[in-house]
């Protein structure tokens, strides 16, 4: 499924999710099958993908309890059609996919947390020494373990890419106390969930979370004197995160991702043959990268939980 339709005020529509208000106090997440790569969404739907990502969420989330206080109210169909009675009749569309949530106002802040050397933050690292502008010791090479694991803010851009801020400009941004509790509770929750993921076999790269203040009006996130701060958004998926098998794990080179990798060697192939130039609109994508794509989002899904995703209903 590529769009939901349901009889909901609409809130936003992302490149992934399409966010519905319920009330005051709750909206309804809905992750569609849509997939992004390279910052264009593809024309095709993953199919099961959304619920992969809206399972893992609730999955993790109940992992995390009750240590970390977070926006989910339930993701299951019959209980979300309990709630908001306006959604009987929509459960096929719903099935899997959908999370009812506390709303929050949303930091500005996309909270990264590295936990190895890689990406932006190995060119950042291999070009000037840093990582978000801090000196890290020399002599590291691209996908090395970083202990402690580092907090590496980056402003939420509504168009185009986030660019990533120092610890101080995030202080200005919404106030030291507000963005030394967003960094400890990034930090604590990406070491928590790393554990999990490495007792599987999975190594957790980076990720990024998002954190709301439930109890303020819309701009008050920053006013630390009030309301609670809870983590909000989809958590440690393959959307967020970059996941590596731990059995291919070789320091000093890039690493094979779970997800997206057939979807992003089929794009890159597409680009070499100059039969794209990475703009909107993207290449149609064949079958066998569609249905390779789906597997990947299955497979880590299963892994990470232990059970594979009931696909009879999503
Ligand atoms: N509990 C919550 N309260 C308020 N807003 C939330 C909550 N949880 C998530 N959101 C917001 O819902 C949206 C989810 O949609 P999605 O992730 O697809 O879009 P996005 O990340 O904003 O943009 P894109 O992914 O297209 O770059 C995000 O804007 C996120 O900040
Ligand atoms: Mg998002």
């Amino acid at each position: 499924m590529a769009a939901s339709a349901l009889p909901l005020a609409p809130f936003r529509r992302g490149k992934v999710r399409d966010v519905y208000k319920v009330d005051e106090s709750r909206l309804l997440l809905v992750a569609t099958d849509r997939v992004s790569a390279f910052d264009v969404v593809m024309a095709e739907a993953i199919p099961h993908k959304g619920a992969v990502l809206t399972q893992l969420t609730a999955w993790w989330l109940r992992q995390l309890e009750p240590a970390i206080e977070h926006h989910m109210l339930t993701a299951d169909v019959s209980e979300i059609v309990r709630e908001v009675p306006a959604l009987r009749g929509q459960e096929h569309e719903l099935a899997g996919r959908a999370m009812l949530c506390r709303r929050s106002v949303v930091f500005p802040i996309e909270c990264v947390v590295r936990g190895y050397l890689s990406g932006s933050a190995w060119k950042e690292y291999r070009e000037r020494g840093t990582l978000a502008g801090e000196p890290l010791p020399p002599g590291l090479r691209e996908s090395d373990r970083l202990n402690p694991p580092i907090f590496s803010p980056a402003t939420k851009a509504d168009e185009g890419h986030d660019q990533n801020i120092t610890i101080a400009e995030m202080s200005s941004a919404i106030g030291a106390r507000s963005a030394n509790e967003l960094a400890d509770r990034s930090r604590q929750i990406y070491e928590a969930g790393r554990a999990i993921a490495a007792a599987r076999g999975i190594i957790i790269a980076d990720t990024k979370f998002e954190f709301g203040r439930v109890g303020v009006r819309e701009g008050e996130a920053g006013n630390a004197a009030a309301g609670t701060v809870i983590l909000v958004d989809e958590v440690l998926t393959p959307d967020s995160s970059r996941f590596w098998p731990a059995d291919k794990y070789r320091p000093g080179y890039p690493q094979p991702s779970f997800d997206k990798q057939p979807l992003r060697d089929y794009l890159e192939s597409e680009k070499l043959a100059g039969r794209w130039d990475g703009n909107y609109p993207p290449p149609r994508l064949p079958r066998h990268v569609i249905d390779a794509t789906t597997s990947r989002y299955l497979d880590i899904y299963h892994r990470l939980t232990g059970a594979p995703l009931n696909t009879q209903i999503a």
